[in-house]
Order: C-alpha cells, then sequence, then structure tokens
C-alpha cells in the first residue's frame, strides 16, 4: 500500500480550485492508500497571523477537509504543528539545504516579489519545511498541483542527499500523484491565471448563494462571437471551464452550441453557472455549517489524527537520529 501525503496552507477559506485541483482526489484516493492529509500552519506563519486568525484558518481548513468528504476514520488528519517531530526533521534536512539552491527556488523568489518588506528566512527554507512534511511520514505518492513541483523534486534531492550522505536508502523518493484523470485547474474569475485566495478571483466553498451570483456575474465577457465556431478568449474559455467542472454535460454541450452559433447571451451563462454553482457547493456548505458548530466532534477527529500521525513520526524521527549518528549515554 502506498503512503500518501499532503496538505494545504491555512491562510484562509478553501475554494473551488482547491476542490477540484486537491480535494476531489484526496476523497477518492482515501480508499485505496494509507493517506495523511494535514493542515499547515507552520507554513502559513511566513505572513505573521494574529494569534485569533491562525486558529480560525486552522478551524476553517480542518473544517472543510471534513465536508468536502475526507473520513478521519479512513484517512490521517491533522495539524503540522501537533507534530514536534515535523520541526526536528526540518531542522536537520536545513543542514544539507545548500542556500543556493533554496534561493533559486521559483516560489521564492516569487515571494520575494510579492513581499519585499517580509523576506524572512521561513519563506527561503519553505521547501525543507515541506520536506519534513513529506518525508516524516516516508511518504511515496504527494497529490499536488503542477505548481508544487518544483517543491517536490527538492523534496527528492533532500531525500537523496540525506541517503547518500550516510550511505543508507531511507527515504523514498516521493513523487506527484493524482488519481487517474488529469487534475482539473480551475481559472480564476477575472480572466485569467488561476483561482487563488491571494488572487482575489476566487469562489469559496462557504460563499453565501448571492455572493457567488453577484462574483460570477462580475466575470468579464466581451460583446460576443461574430463567427460561427470563432476560438474562445481566455476569459470565455475560463468561464467554460468552470462550467465543465460543476454543470451537466448537456447544460456545457448546449452554451457550447450556442457560442459555436454565435446565439449565446452572457448573461445567460453566467446566470446558469452561479446556479450550478451554488447546487454543487450546497451540500459542502451545508456540512460546513453544521460542523463549525461541533466542537467536541472537531476535536476527536484532531485527538486522533494526532495520535495516529504521532505514531509514524516519531517512528522515523528515532530512526533518523540513529542513522545521523545520536547516541544515549
Ligand atoms: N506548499 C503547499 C501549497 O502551497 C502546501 C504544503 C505544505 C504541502 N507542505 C506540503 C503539500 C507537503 C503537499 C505536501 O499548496
Amino acid at each position: 500500500m502506498n503512503t500518501v501525503l499532503s496538505g494545504i496552507r491555512s491562510t484562509g477559506n478553501l475554494h473551488l480550485g482547491n476542490y477540484f485541483g486537491a480535494l476531489k482526489n484526496f476523497v477518492k484516493m482515501q480508499h485505496e492508500n494509507n493517506c495523511f492529509f494535514f493542515i499547515a500552519d507552520y507554513h502559513s506563519l511566513t505572513t505573521h497571523p494574529t494569534p485569533a486568525d491562525l486558529h480560525h484558518n486552522v478551524k476553517q481548513v480542518l473544517v472543510e477537509y471534513l465536508a468536502c468528504g475526507i473520513d478521519p476514520d479512513i484517512a490521517t488528519i491533522y495539524i503540522q504543528s501537533d507534530l514536534v517531530e515535523v520541526a526536528e526533521l526540518y531542522l536537520l534536512l536545513n543542514m544539507n539545504a545548500y542556500v543556493g539552491e533554496l534561493e533559486r527556488c521559483t516560489s521564492f523568489k516569487e515571494k520575494i516579489r510579492k513581499q519585499p518588506d517580509n523576506v524572512n528566512a521561513g519563506l527561503l527554507t519553505y521547501p525543507t519545511l515541506m520536506a519534513a512534511d513529506i518525508l516524516i511520514h516516508r511518504a511515496n505518492q504527494v497529490p499536488v498541483g503542477k505548481d508544487q513541483g518544483q517543491h517536490l523534486e527538492m523534496t527528492r534531492t533532500f531525500a537523496n542527499r540525506f541517503n547518500r550522505l550516510y550511505k543508507n536508502e531511507y527515504f523514498p523518493q516521493p513523487v506527484a500523484y493524482n488519481f487517474g484523470e488529469a487534475l482539473i485547474k480551475i481559472p480564476g474569475l477575472d480572466g485569467s491565471g488561476k483561482m487563488g485566495k491571494s488572487e482575489g478571483n476566487a469562489i469559496y466553498l462557504a460563499d453565501e448563494p448571492e455572493v457567488i451570483r453577484k462574483k460570477v456575474m462580475k466575470a468579464l465577457t466581451d460583446s460576443g462571437p461574430t463567427q460561427n465556431y470563432q476560438t474562445k478568449p481566455e476569459f470565455i474559455e475560463n468561464l467554460f471551464t468552470i462550467m465543465k467542472a460543476v454543470s451537466k454535460p448537456d447544460t456545457y454541450l448546449f452554451f457550447d452550441e450556442k457560442y459555436n452559433d454565435c446565439s449565446i447571451r452572457y448573461g445567460d451563462l453566467k446566470k446558469q453557472i452561479a446556479e450550478d454553482i451554488i447546487a454543487f457547493n450546497a451540500p459542502i456548505r451545508e456540512k460546513i455549517i453544521a460542523l463549525s458548530d461541533d466542537a467536541e466532534y472537531l476535536r476527536k477527529v484532531i485527538s486522533m489524527g494526532k495520535d495516529k500521525a504521532k505514531a509514524s513520526a516519531s517512528k522515523t524521527i528515532k530512526e533518523v537520529r540513529e542513522i545521523i549518528g545520536f547516541k544515549h549515554f
């Protein structure tokens, strides 16, 4: 059986892009693999949340994991900061991570550009913390989107380097994984790029129907096609991509044909997309609302997950310490 691990940073509510790009896969994978799904709260500290926000965001991701269908009796759901072993492995891996390679990491360069006033060492060593997350359970499959490809490659580099240094094939080579079909990348509503929390173009799983209608109706369109079978501009293609994810195939075909014979009315298209997103979100949203008030259940899930994750993590740390040469007196 494969050991699967993935996590989402707790920096705000989850959106449709998270669902179709990650969570949908997590839910499918849990039945066939030994799965660990965690909430990356250490990672969220790079942007210095207030104590209240930190906790609120962790709770939100937990509730949303559960609402989307991750079953805590099958998969292990835990909070990153519940495992001090992760922090220890991170420290140990940092000894063999070179500043040069960390500085060359694309996500680090992007952060420098986006937050030049807060280029902290945690940002630089983000890839070693992520490697520690994965290697602490010696996971071999990591369901993540394309944007995490470089981080995963660095994880393999750190694992390899450790194995070579200590002449011990201890860590596996984790690979990106998805469940058969290609992951759908959900575009944002602002015409370009992917849906993202920081992009301000996201529809959240917890959004109220009225909010969804407003957001979708504001999406960029133009005056419409003028020639049959005209190629769709990117911002229209994006709306169709969202429709493909949330609407019935017939609905998609109907609007695609209308586009192709130039009879489409974008107002109708957007209304349909909004209603289909609302219908798609409804059962998840209901669960989010119910779970948010169930403190006792959440506490139980987290304590169960912590115990299971801790057992796996402490075994790894014990073995890593032995391999490195820490000895008792
Ligand atoms: N870097 C990932 C993201 O931004 C989150 C993450 C942290 C992660 N540690 C991980 C994902 C370990 C998979 C495995 O989406």
